[in-house]
């Protein structure tokens, strides 16, 4: 009855019993079996046996323990990945915040878990080693390594290693000199640990609580295999995104090759829009896209003759007219893709102005996108400071009185009121910028 209690009860089922019994009948064994009963000894007990016996059970209930707790393990990865993959976001992806978060799910306060974990990835000169502290948090440190030092850990490709201090046949100072003098100093002490290590990332669980055996490694190698994946998919990611940061600023090179405009017109024109979307509290992630994609507005200037261009008198009608096309030639450069969406819409519309009298389709208020707003203020400010075939560059305050109390060409009503303001608030930072990026004949 004692044991069949035991067994009924998810909390003490899997707690060995050896049921000692006088009785020897097959019918009491089955009966016994059927409790739950693990092992059998018939009285009278031979005190060697019954020591033994009780360790056989004590042995297969660790492994028991170790096979759960590795499958445990297994499953906070798996999560992880899940995790990892449905939020993922190719644009901020952040390495850092998603290797924390792995150390986190094995550095649990649990009795088989490591305590330290060391990851090393590519040429081997830099670890990040996660530690758990009192109180659960984990800490980050990054290492300075010599790859050759780190030889005494790490395994051949694609092998997991297994040590503790104890089955290495020396003392633990012994031991512990062959670990690599940075990984000591944070440690201050190493009992056992478990390595593996896959396409150029090696990763190092230091100090389980007793001992390390495969079913830990094991979890390791799923870590492991974790952050190969991560940090091969963050890799690519960035080399895409190199790529094509490279083609959007070629095309805006190619852009102005016949304009009079210059390439620091274009990355102060970044600068302003930048700038201003943040002051008027636009989200995160559309103030580094205006920052980017606000030097795209002029990419239509391509389709327009540099005589019209750099023309030093006023444009006949005619040519004004081709002069106005290059927004919408611009926004047709620019295309249907996603990723340059914003780009085109301030190809297309930083002539627009807030009273409708812009162009190309003299749009009003809010029907301009608020990329396009933001743009031509910062646009219109840049051309006031550069020199034009037909005008001056004027210095900073006289640009800023021309803008804010308005001229023959500019008056206040052209802008977005909120953006005006927000000019008006960070007009030094304007100053600033055009100082930072002047050309050569600015
Ligand atoms: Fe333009
Ligand atoms: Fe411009």
């Amino acid at each position: 009855e004692v044991c069949r209690r035991i067994k009924d009860d998810p909390e003490t089922a899997f707690i060995p019993v050896v049921m000692v019994t006088a009785l020897d009948r097959p019918e009491d064994k089955v009966q016994g079996i059927e409790a739950g009963a693990d092992d059998f000894l018939t009285k009278p007990v031979r005190r060697e046996e019954l020591i033994a016996r009780v360790r056989t059970a004590l042995k297969m209930k660790d492994l028991h323990d170790r096979l759960q707790s590795a499958y445990k393990g297994v499953d906070r990865l798996n999560e992880h990945m899940m995790l990892a993959l449905t939020s993922f976001e190719p644009l901020s992806f952040d390495r850092d915040a998603i290797e924390m978060d792995l150390a986190k799910r094995l550095l649990v306060p649990d009795e088989r878990a490591p305590q330290a974990l060391l990851i090393v990835s590519d040429e081997g000169n830099v670890g990040r080693m996660y530690r758990r502290r009192g109180g659960g948090e984990i800490t980050r440190d990054e290492l300075h390594l010599n790859p050759p030092s780190l030889k005494s850990v790490s395994p051949d490709e694609g092998e997991v290693r297994i040590s503790n201090w104890w089955q290495e046949g020396k003392t633990l100072p012994e031991y512990q000199s062959r670990f690599p003098k940075e990984v000591f100093n944070l440690l201050k002490f190493v009992e056992n640990f478990a390595a593996f290590r896959t396409g150029g990332t090696l990763v190092v669980a230091f100090n389980y609580a007793g001992d390390v055996s495969a079913f830990e490694a094991e979890v390791l190698k799923g870590l492991a295999i974790h952050t190969l994946v991560i940090s091969t998919m963050s890799r690519q990611i960035q080399e895409t995104e190199r790529a094509f940061r490279y083609s959007v600023e070629a095309l805006s090179r190619a852009a102005e090759e016949n304009d009079e405009e210059t390439w620091e017109h274009t990355i102060r024109v970044n600068e302003y829009a930048r700038t201003l979307a943040e002051e008027i509290g636009m989200p995160s992630r559309f103030v580094e896209d205006i920052g980017f994609f606000a030097q795209m507005h002029d990419v239509g200037k391509i389709h327009v003759h540099p005589d019209i261009l750099r023309k030093p008198g006023k444009l006949t009608p005619e040519e004004w007219e081709v002069m106005k096309s290059h927004t919408i030639a611009g926004a047709k450069i620019l295309g249907e893709e996603p990723r340059l969406k914003m780009a085109r819409n301030i190809a297309l519309s930083h002539h627009e102005k807030w009273n409708g009298s812009g162009y190309p389709y003299g749009l009003k208020g809010e029907q301009i996108p608020m990329e396009g707003r933001i743009t031509m203020m910062a646009d219109v400010y840049d051309a006031l400071r550069s020199k034009r075939p037909y005008k001056p560059a004027f210095p900073h305050e006289k640009a800023y009185k021309i803008i804010v109390e308005g001229d023959g060409r500019t008056t206040p009503d052209h802008f977005d009121p909120d953006i005006f303001e927000a000019f008006k608030r960070r007009a030094d930072d304007f100053a600033d910028i055009f100082e930072r990026y002047k050309g050569e004949d600015e």
